[in-house]
Formats: C-alpha cells, structure tokens, sequence
C-alpha cells in the first residue's frame, strides 16, 4: 500500500489524488507534503521549500556534524542539564548573563593588583576550598566514570562548601569545572565519555567564595598510562615547580618562560603559546598576563602582594593548538598529549606562598 493512498494533492486549488511525497520531507521526518505530480510539486517549490528550513532550525544543533578532529579524542553528546546553585551562594557577574563585566571593565589594563591583608586572607580561604574540592574529584578518577560524573562530584563538593564553581557560565562555559583528556590542552567540557585506563586527565578547579576566586589544576593518570605518557606528566609538573622556585620580588613576569621552556625542551617536549598564566582575585582572570614560553614580551616585575597563578601546558609534539567547534575545547594540532599542572601563589616579602 503506497502512504499516498487517499491522500490529495496540496498544491493550492488542485485537489487531485496524490502520487507523491516530498522526498525531503520524508527525510526530516515532516508529514504530509503530497503532491499528485511533479508538475505541481515544482511549481509550489518556492514556497514549500521554506518548510524544510524551518525544521532544520528547529532542530537541536550537534556543533560536531561534518567535524575533522585531530586526534583520537571524540566529543561524546548530547552534555548533560545544567546544574544548580543554591540561591544562598554568592555569586559572580556572569553567573547568570555568562559575560564578566567586571573583568572587560580592565581587560586592556596591565595594572597588578596588590591585595591588602585582608583579600590576601580571602584567597588564602578560597584556594584552601579549591584544593579539597579539586582532591574529592581526583579521587573519583578510574577507568569507566564519565567526565561528567566527575562534574557532578566536583559540582556538589564546591556547593556544599557554599562556594561557586567559577567556569559555570563564565563567557557561557557549560559545567563546572575543566576536564581535558590526552590531546586536550585546556577548557574541555565535561561529557558522556568515559575515561580509559591509559588516558592522562588535567581537573581543572575555581572556586568562588566570599568574593574571591582560587584557582589550581592537576593531570592525573588513568590507570596505568605509557612510559611517555608519564614522562609528559612528570615533566609538565617539575616544569611548574622549577617556575615556583624563582618566584620572589624585584624578578620579572617574563622571566618564567625561559626557565619552563628550557626544561620542556631538555625532556623533549613543546611549551604552549596561546594560553597563560593570569593574575587572580576578586577576578578570575587579570593582569599580569604570564607566558610560559622563553623569549616574551610579558609586562611587570613581582611585586609582594601580587596574586597570580602559573599553568604550563607541556606538549609531545607541536604547541600549536586548535578549537573545538564547541568553542572552548583547545587540542594539539597533532593529536599528540599535553598535560599541564597549576598553583596560585602569592608574591610574599621574602618569596612565595603557594595558596592552593
Ligand atoms: C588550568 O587553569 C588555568 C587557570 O584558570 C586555565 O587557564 C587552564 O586552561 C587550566 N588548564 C586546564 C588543562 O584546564
Ligand atoms: C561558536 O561560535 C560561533 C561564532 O561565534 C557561533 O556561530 C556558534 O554557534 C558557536 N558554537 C557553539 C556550540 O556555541
């Protein structure tokens, strides 16, 4: 029985029976279209055709249709419902337009904050609350959870600590924290895939509370993770740590890449240019700008009361990197790993004070 039985042609004022449906239609899934020739389905295309349009845009959008990744890494849709934050919790600027208008207010400024006692207090307390909200996610982390589950565990440890989480709805990021897998450099979203014995995963925590934001990420390995693999990881941590032993007054914010590179490099390995460290207080992300690559041009010299944080990506193979079409997730143009560790600190009379 062909689906046109009893059906009439819908071409205005024709009302024969009908031959045929649009094919196009049959495609989206739209019903009815019958026409009872292809004379009359032609002379109504014009119109018609503005049907098939309004149902592709009806339709969800899957960012990642047609969509050539670099490496192995696949995004895994569709995310998760957005989550909740008690109506108790403070909360920053962009928390419901997702645009830090207090941040674009001194984004052209290259001025370094100086925290007075007090702030400095602030972030002590914030950082202290990233730290074991960052080590309740690490503990999760095994082969078979999904990086979304461990958005929820993170979500719900930062809440009950009646804190924010900072990436939710920053610049309209998705989740509540950053989980970047292997190839993935910085600003992954958490999704529905599942981690693999093997993969290396950077967690990355910011908490807001009481009007300060803390900072601190690590890459954690997946099981058991390859000989190079754990070197990448190896290096991208003594890479930060070499970075935190110079931190001291009177030294300059540019003088971190040279000693970060060169330890990359000696192990074999390429320092990512795009993203930096940033200074961080009442903002997430200000001044001072801090590259980790040798030979910048970043301004400003230590000064005691600055708070900043240091976060090298350390790659296998090339530090160029590309964005998913999601708009946030950056990966290595090759496909290859990139691990990365992160502490916020602050500039002390005599050196540092590591605050996460
Ligand atoms: C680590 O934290 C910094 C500071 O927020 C961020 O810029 C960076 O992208 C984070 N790294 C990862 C792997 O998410
Ligand atoms: C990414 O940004 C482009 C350009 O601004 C926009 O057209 C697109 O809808 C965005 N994609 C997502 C998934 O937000």
């Amino acid at each position: 029985m062909s689906s046109t039985e009893g059906k009439v042609c819908q071409s205005p004022g024709c009302g024969k029976p009908a031959k045929l449906q649009c094919p196009t239609c049959l495609k989206l899934k739209i019903e009815g279209s019958f026409f009872c020739s292809q004379e009359c389905f032609k002379s109504n295309w014009a119109t018609h055709k503005a049907v098939h349009k309004a149902k592709i845009e009806s339709q969800p959008h899957d960012p990642f249709t047609g969509f050539k990744y670099t490496g192995d890494l696949r995004a895994v849709y569709p995310l998760s419902p957005k989550r909740e934050v008690p109506a108790h919790i403070k909360r920053p600027d962009y928390a419901e337009t997702g645009i830090p208008i207090s941040e674009q207010r001194v984004r052209s400024s290259s001025v370094i904050k100086v925290l007075n006692a007090e702030e400095i207090e602030g972030m002590r307390t914030v950082c202290k609350l990233a730290r074991e909200v960052l080590d309740i996610g690490a503990a999760a982390i095994r082969p078979g959870i999904t990086t979304d589950e461990i958005d929820r565990i993170i979500h719900e440890a930062t809440i009950e600590r009646n804190a924010y989480p900072s990436p939710l709805n920053y610049y309209h990021f998705p989740k509540s924290v950053c989980t970047s897998v292997n190839e993935v450099i910085c600003h992954g979203i958490p999704d529905k895939r599942e981690l693999k014995e093997g993969d290396i995963v950077n967690l990355d925590v910011t908490l807001y509370y009481n009007g300060f934001h803390g900072d601190l990420n690590e890459t954690y390995c997946v099981g058991k993770v390859d000989e190079k693999g754990q070197k990448l990881v190896n290096t991208a941590r003594e890479c930060l740590e070499k970075a935190i032993a110079i931190v001291k007054p009177g030294i300059k914010y540019r003088d971190f890449g040279k000693v970060i590179e060169s330890h990359a490099t000696a192990n074999g390995f390429s320092v990512v240019r795009t993203f930096c460290g940033h200074g961080i207080n009442q903002l997430f992300h200000c001044a001072p700008n801090v590259p980790h690559y040798a030979n910048n041009k970043a301004i400003g010299v230590l000064r005691p009361g600055h708070v900043f944080t240091i976060e090298p990506m350390i790659c296998e193979g090339t530090w160029r990197d590309e964005i998913w079409p999601d708009n946030w997730t950056a990966v290595t143009a090759d496909g290859k790993r990139s691990a990365q560790f992160e502490h916020t600190m602050l500039v002390t009379e005599t050196g540092v004070e590591i605050l996460t």
